[in-house]
């Protein structure tokens, strides 16, 4: 594998990728002479508990030695946009930076999260684009502006390890948030779940809906506590809206979107999964995300799991 961007990198499909998750998981350090002399080097342009942490726990299972750059402390301020007149507080172009930081390291892990500046640029990753052009190494991303595709994969064996049936029904809720959140997450849940045969219904409230390659196939339906009806898995985020001419912006923060007991109660017994950090009675009420059916730590636990099964086929392909 050269990069890992979306599903759509994985070679051999969903079915190879989580056989070699579990099997990683019954003894994570069977590879470890694979990263022996090799480096990775982790770009955070933006913070993180769970993909730092677990990132560098699956480079260190491997053997590799792991650089964390966190470019907003310490780092000279980059400028990402080329032609600008670099006469402000930004001292190195992320042109130079790029290759140099190619040069320290035999793999690149990059978090780079929507701006809002401009839609077009959020979708066209320009960020992570660059690293890929410029950087001489494999890349794969730690959350860009579109996806996030470590947690989405975290996120499939978490709920192929708790289903208790064949094609589960998963429903991904849109949740209220005080703050302006990228769809990335949403995305990246969405286009997963497409490449599975899960039953997938996404339930958002009006002017909240995703961009349509995102969606595919999935049943959109605006009634949340209909949506909850008979679920096994309730996925829960918050994003912002996509649409034009809203791109970025908060419409409202609705608590009766908030995920709490009584509409759990709708579902079949549904497993409660975020991707972490949550805002608690405002995504979530303390009593679910405390409760039996809450598997958010599990969850977290698997992004070790899918970090290392990435980085090992880059390593792979070097
Ligand atoms: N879920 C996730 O990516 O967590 P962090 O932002 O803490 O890395």
């Amino acid at each position: 594998m050269k990069q890992f961007i979306s599903v759509h990198d994985l070679e051999g499909g969903l079915a190879g990728a989580l056989q070699e998750a579990f099997e990683i998981k019954k003894d994570r350090f069977q590879y470890s002479h694979l990263g022996k002399n090799k480096t990775l080097l982790m770009v955070f342009f933006n913070s993180s508990l769970r993909t730092r942490l677990s990132t560098q726990k699956a480079g260190m299972n491997l053997g590799m030695n792991v650089i964390v750059l966190d470019v907003n402390q310490g780092a000279w301020r980059l400028e990402t946009e080329r032609g600008v007149i670099m006469d402000g507080d930004k001292t190195e172009h992320l042109l130079e930076a790029i290759p140099v930081m190619g040069c320290y390291c035999d793999l690149i892990g990059v978090r780079s999260f929507a701006r809002f500046e401009s839609k077009e640029d959020d979708y066209r990753e320009v960020v992570i684009n660059q690293f890929i052009q410029y950087s001489g190494r494999p890349v794969f991303s730690m959350e860009a502006a579109t996806r996030h595709p470590l947690q989405s994969f975290a996120d499939l064996i978490t709920i192929e390890e708790y289903k208790r049936r064949p094609r589960p029904k998963v429903v991904l809720t849109w949740a209220p948030h005080p703050k302006v959140l990228p769809q990335a997450v949403a995305n990246s849940f969405a286009e997963w779940m497409n490449e599975t045969d899960y039953d997938f219904v996404i339930t958002h409230p009006p002017g909240y809906e995703l961009a349509p390659e995102f969606v595919g196939k999935a049943q959109v339906e605006y009634d949340q506590q209909k949506a909850f009806e008979g679920a096994d898995f309730i996925y829960a985020k918050n994003w912002s809206a996509y649409t034009d001419p809203n791109y970025g912006k908060v419409l409202h923060a609705d608590r009766s979107w908030t995920v709490d007991e009584g509409k759990m109660l709708l579902t079949d017994n549904a497993y409660f999964m975020h991707c972490l950090p949550v805002r608690r009675n405002m995504i979530v009420t303390d009593g679910v995300i405390e409760s039996a059916q809450s598997i958010v730590i599990p969850e977290a636990a698997n992004r070790e799991i899918s970090a290392q099964v990435v980085i090992k086929r880059l390593l792979e392909g070097l």
